[in-house]
C-alpha cells in the first residue's frame, strides 16, 4: 500500500541531502549562477556521499536507495540549487539504463566508477535537429567487425563537457526506422570526440549543457547496451524513470521559491502589517501550498510503483508535466510576493523562476508528455 508516512531510512536520507543542501550548496549558488560555474567541488562531495549512484545496487558500488529517496535527494538539492540536481538526476538516468540493459563487462568498466561518483555521464539523445521525435535520430553507427565507426551531433548534452562516459543513442540500420536505433557507451577522450561551446543559458546556468560532434569514433563492440535496434526502446524506458528525477527537480524549484516566500511574506509590511495578512497575498501562499502537496503526491506515487516494479510510463509523465507546471507558476508568483525585491538576484527567486522553465522543456516537453500521458490512457482503455 503506497504509505505517507516515509520509513525511517527515508527521512534520514532526506535529512543527509538536506543538510549537504543547505551547508554546502546554497552559500555559493549565487556565485554559480553569476559566473556559470559548474560546482565541481560540490559535485565530488556528493559523490563521496553516494548520492551519485543512488539507484545503482550495491553489488555495482552504488548505494541502492529506493525511488522515494532518490526523489527526495534531487529535491532536496533543487530546492536550493536546481543546477546542483539535474547533474545528479542525469547521473541516475545514465545509470538506470545501465543497470537495466548494461552486459557485466559495461557494467564493471563504466557502472562501478559512475555509482561510486568517479566518474560523471551523458545521455545522448537530442540532435541539432532532433529533440521531441527522438525516432529521427541521424548519428550514424556502421559495423566495422570489431568497433563501431561512429559519425554524427548530439545536442543539449547535460554534463557534456564534464562526462567521462556518453551514452549514445545512434541508427544502425536507418531503414528499420527506430527499430534501428541502437545504444552504445562512448569514452568522452575517444579520438574524434569534439565537445562545442558550453550554452549560454537563461536558467540552469551552473549545470554543464554542450553540443558534441563525433567524426569517425571508434567504439568497442563490447560497448553496446542492449541488442542491436534495442537502442530507442532504452531511451524511452530510461526517459519514463528519469522523468520522476525532473518532477522531483521541479519540486524541489517550487519549495525553495514558496519557503522563500512564506518567510518574506511574514517579515515584509505594507500598511502598517506584515504582507501576509493580506487576503491577496494569502490566496497565492495558498494556491502554492496546494500545488506543492498535489505534486508531491504525484510523485510519491510515481516513486512508490517503481519500487514495486509496475510500469510508470504515464504516472511519471504525469509527475513531470504537473511539477513542471506549478513550479512555473510558484516561481513566478514568489517574484510577485517579494516585489521589486524579486526582481533581484540577492532574493533568489528570480533564478528559481528561470530555472524552473527547462522543466517544461527537457526530459520531454510538456506537450510531448500529453501525448504520452493520453496514449497510456487510451491504451489501457483499450
Ligand atoms: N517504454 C518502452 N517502449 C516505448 C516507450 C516506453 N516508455 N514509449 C514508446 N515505446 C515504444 C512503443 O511501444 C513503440 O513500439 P513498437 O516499435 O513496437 O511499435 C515504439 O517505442 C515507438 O513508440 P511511439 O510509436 O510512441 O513513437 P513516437 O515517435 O510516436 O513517439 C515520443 C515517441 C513519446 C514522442 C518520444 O519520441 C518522446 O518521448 N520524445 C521526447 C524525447 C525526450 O524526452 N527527449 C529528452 C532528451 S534527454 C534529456 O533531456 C536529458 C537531459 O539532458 C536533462
Amino acid at each position: 500500500m503506497l504509505s505517507f508516512q516515509n520509513s525511517e531510512t527515508q527521512q534520514q536520507i532526506r535529512d543527509i541531502a538536506r543538510s549537504f543542501a543547505n551547508e554546502q550548496i546554497a552559500p555559493s549558488s549565487i556565485e554559480r549562477d553569476i559566473k556559470a560555474e559548474f560546482p565541481t567541488e560540490i559535485i565530488k562531495q556528493i559523490g563521496e556521499l553516494g548520492f551519485l549512484g543512488m539507484n545503482v545496487p550495491e553489488k555495482w558500488d552504488g548505494s541502492g536507495l529506493d525511488n522515494i529517496s532518490q526523489c527526495a535527494v534531487i529535491e532536496e538539492f533543487a530546492r536550493v540549487d536546481a543546477s546542483v540536481s539535474v547533474i545528479v538526476s542525469v547521473q541516475k538516468l545514465v545509470n538506470s539504463v545501465l543497470v537495466k540493459s548494461g552486459s557485466d563487462i559495461v557494467k564493471e568498466k563504466y557502472l562501478k566508477p559512475l555509482a561510486r561518483g568517479e566518474m560523471l555521464g551523458a545521455y545522448c539523445l537530442s540532435e541539432p535537429g532532433v529533440g521531441s521525435d527522438a525516432r529521427g535520430i541521424t548519428t550514424m553507427a556502421i559495423d566495422k567487425g570489431n568497433y563501431y565507426l561512429v559519425n554524427g551531433s548530439k545536442n543539449w548534452i547535460t554534463t557534456g563537457s564534464k562526462a567521462g562516459v556518453f551514452l549514445v543513442f545512434a541508427q544502425t540500420n536507418p531503414e528499420l526506422k527506430h527499430k534501428g536505433i541502437t545504444a552504445f557507451l562512448m569514452d568522452s577522450n575517444s579520438e574524434g570526440v569534439e565537445i562545442g561551446l558550453k550554452e549560454d543559458k537563461m536558467g540552469l546556468r551552473g549545470s554543464d549543457t554542450v553540443s558534441l560532434s563525433f567524426a569517425n569514433v571508434k567504439v568497442p563492440k563490447e560497448n553496446l547496451v542492449g541488442k542491436i535496434g534495442e537502442g530507442f526502446y532504452i531511451a524511452m524506458k530510461g526517459l519514463s524513470g528519469g522523468r520522476i528525477g525532473i518532477a522531483s527537480q521541479a519540486l524541489g524549484i517550487a519549495k525553495g521559491a514558496f519557503e522563500l516566500s512564506v518567510k518574506y511574506a511574514s517579515e515584509r509590511e505594507t500598511m502598517g502589517v506584515p504582507i501576509n495578512r493580506h487576503q491577496a497575498i494569502q490566496i497565492k501562499l495558498a494556491q502554492m501550498s496546494m500545488k506543492i502537496s498535489a505534486a508531491e503526491l504525484l510523485i510519491q506515487k510515481a516513486a512508490w510503483m517503481e519500487d514495486n516494479g509496475q510500469d510508470i510510463t504515464r504516472q511519471s509523465s504525469e509527475a513531470k508535466l504537473f511539477a513542471s507546471t506549478i513550479a512555473n507558476d510558484i516561481t513566478r508568483e514568489a517574484v510577485q510576493i517579494h516585489g521589486g525585491y524579486g526582481y533581484v538576484r540577492e532574493y533568489l527567486v528570480e533564478r528559481f523562476m528561470r530555472d524552473a522553465k527547462i522543466t517544461e522543456i527537457y526530459e520531454g516537453t510538456s506537450e510531448i508528455q500529453h501525448i504520452v500521458i493520453a496514449r497510456e490512457v487510451i491504451k489501457d482503455a483499450e
